[in-house]
């Protein structure tokens, strides 16, 4: 089994982004913490960050046909926007679950929209690093 962990806009900025919402901790600090929780799991855990549309629907299509791969997505605020990313998202047809740091439904009201949701297997928000962790660990065993 693989699992792609997908971070999309600004959250290369963890740790130095509103720091109140998002914690003091670095997008390197969440890669260990995560790996940290599966040691066994780390050749088998990709991540993946970019702040462009493209180059995110292009690392889920590179996704297409294989058959041992799950997804767990934070999209940032392109969750709110990006038909493109749920368009690839549907086109790989993997099981992906839906993370945010913050509790998004706390938040603007622009943040209660997402175009992934409806399509995930489930949406985790407002559990900051954790999110991560309880998406692999139920993916892994599901
Ligand atoms: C976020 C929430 C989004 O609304 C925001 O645009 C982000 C991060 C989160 O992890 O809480 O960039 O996805």
């Amino acid at each position: 089994m693989t699992f792609l962990i997908i971070n999309g806009p600004n959250l290369n900025l963890l740790g130095q982004r509103e720091k109140s919402i998002y914690g003091d901790k670095t997008l390197a600090d969440l890669e260990a913490f995560i790996l940290d929780n599966f040691p066994d799991d780390r050749d088998n855990i990709i991540f993946f960050q970019s702040n462009h549309e493209g180059d995110i629907v292009e690392k889920i299509q590179k996704t297409l046909g294989e058959d041992r791969t799950k997804i767990i997505i934070n999209a940032g605020a392109l969750t709110h926007t990006s038909v493109a990313i749920r368009d690839a998202l549907a086109a790989v047809k993997h099981p992906f679950i839906e993370v945010h740091i913050s509790n998004v439904y706390a938040r603007e009201t622009f943040r209660h929209n997402s175009y992934l949701s409806d399509i995930a297997e489930a949406v985790i928000s407002g559990l900051g690093f954790h999110g991560y962790v309880a998406a692999l660990e139920y993916l892994k065993n599901k």
